[in-house]
């Protein structure tokens, strides 16, 4: 035994110095000797992930990748995920049809390059490399950036794609994990194209999805006033009523919406005042809908595709109301003012904290450490399907 434990104290020194190709190497005989336990007598870390190879439906291409990470050595960080979300955005970077997509590489020993699927979660903070200051053990943080594969139990980070998040129990793993993406969207786009002042309108389809809900509670608590478009369905008054909780002032459907006499609606609960702004969810005749809806000089943004067809501006609208169309896009934005960033993330945790900002609905899905590949693709199915009600989200339950 003592041979075998200087023999692999010795292969995790050379693991840290090692190429990436004899690393991978290294790496693989350290798992298959300590097999699946998380972390082995000599400080390795058995991880496991699901990865692509690439693109196309994520159910056919993801697959459950095991493989072990060395002792956290000089600027390196090792971190356990302790939930990420499962998000509209993540599932089109695996069909490929999404911009922004993290290189296929070889650096978790896969036989063929591979990226981890997600990008958004929260992590704690396991064990730190000589060289990093201020971060220890029993830190939490959420990503500074896309790309970094968030459905995985453990991963090797730099302080620098780090972003530190309370730990203190004063937020949930549930909203640290979803707050980057969604609410973040909702702020800045509340906040940057229109200067609402309290008591002025917006409009809003998909309002019941991630970035929906938090529109209505961030307008509620500025004192801005929405009109919340959903699809109709069977049990449509108790999603009017979950979405009035949250503080929407009228909460209509798509066909509602197409009707003629959503106008005279319209110009009646906003006291003629009109409505300047529309966040566009969806696309289609959604998108063309709101427009219609929107005062002289009014701007939609649009930043989701769910309908998956294109935005179309009637000539009329451009014409005659001088309406302009706008996009949004939060990885962008992130990455371009990371400072900004932080501010903001900080001030919805406070909004959480005061009680103010509910978290959205979610499904979680366990991952254990022996949690088989076809338990954890079928939370990616059901993220596919439509009125779902409730975001899936992984909830690491691993050592
Ligand atoms: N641009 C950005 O920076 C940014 C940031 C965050 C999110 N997004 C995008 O925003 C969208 C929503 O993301 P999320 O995470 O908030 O979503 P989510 O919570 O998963 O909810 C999905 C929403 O889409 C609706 N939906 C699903 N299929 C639809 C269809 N065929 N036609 C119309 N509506 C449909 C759902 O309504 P039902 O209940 O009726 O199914 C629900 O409102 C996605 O397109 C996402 O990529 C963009």
């Amino acid at each position: 035994m003592t041979v075998l434990r200087s023999s692999f104290t010795q292969l995790a020194r050379n693991t840290c110095n090692a190429t990436p190709t004899k690393k991978i190497a290294l790496n693989t005989a350290a798992s298959l000797y300590s097999q699946r336990r998380s972390i082995s007598a000599f400080g390795y870390t058995q991880a496991g992930a699901l990865v692509y190879h690439s693109y196309g439906p994520p159910t056919e291409k993801l697959s459950l990748h095991h493989y072990s990470i060395p002792p956290a050595y000089g600027n390196e960080i090792t971190v356990k995920f302790l939930a990420s979300p499962i998000n509209p955005a993540d599932i089109n970077q695996i069909e490929g049809v999404y911009p922004s997509k993290p290189e296929l590489t070889r650096n978790l020993g896969t036989a063929e390059p591979a990226a981890v699927g997600g990008n958004e979660g929260v992590v704690e903070v396991v064990a730190v490399g000589g060289k990093v200051q201020g971060w220890k053990k029993g830190d939490w943080a959420i990503m500074r950036s896309t790309k970094f594969g968030t459905w995985r139990t453990h991963a090797s980070a730099t302080a620098e794609q780090l972003l530190k998040v309370p730990s203190d129990g004063s937020v949930t793993p549930i909203q640290a994990a979803t707050i980057s993406v969604n609410p973040c969207t909702a702020y800045r786009m509340l906040k940057d194209f229109v200067p609402l002042k309290e008591g002025e309108w917006f409009i809003q389809n998909g309002a019941n999805s991630g970035v929906g809900r938090a529109a209505i509670q961030l307008g509620r608590i500025w004192g801005l006033k929405s009109i919340n478009v959903v699809r109709d369905r069977p049990d449509i008054d108790e999603l009017r009523e979950e979405l009035e909780g949250l503080g929407a002032d009228l909460v209509i459907t798509d066909k509602e919406l197409s009707d003629k006499s959503i106008k005279s609606r319209i110009e009646r609960i906003t006291g003629g005042k009109g409505v300047g702004l529309a966040l566009n969810c969806v696309g289609g005749d959604s998108a063309t809908n709101l427009m219609r809806n929107l005062k002289h000089g009014g701007k939609i943004v649009t930043y989701g595709a769910m309908a998956k067809k294109p935005v179309t501006v009637p000539a009329s609208l451009f014409i005659f109301k001088n309406i302009s169309c706008h996009g949004f896009w939060v990885s962008v934005w992130s990455d371009m003012y990371p400072k900004e960033k932080e501010e903001m993330v900080n001030e919805i945790f406070e909004l959480y904290k005061s009680g103010q900002f509910k978290d959205v609905p979610i499904e979680k899905a366990i991952w254990k450490d022996d949690s088989e590949q076809s338990e954890l693709l079928k939370a990616i199915e059901k993220s596919q399907t439509g009125f779902g009600g409730k975001k899936q989200v992984f909830v690491f339950d691993t050592k």
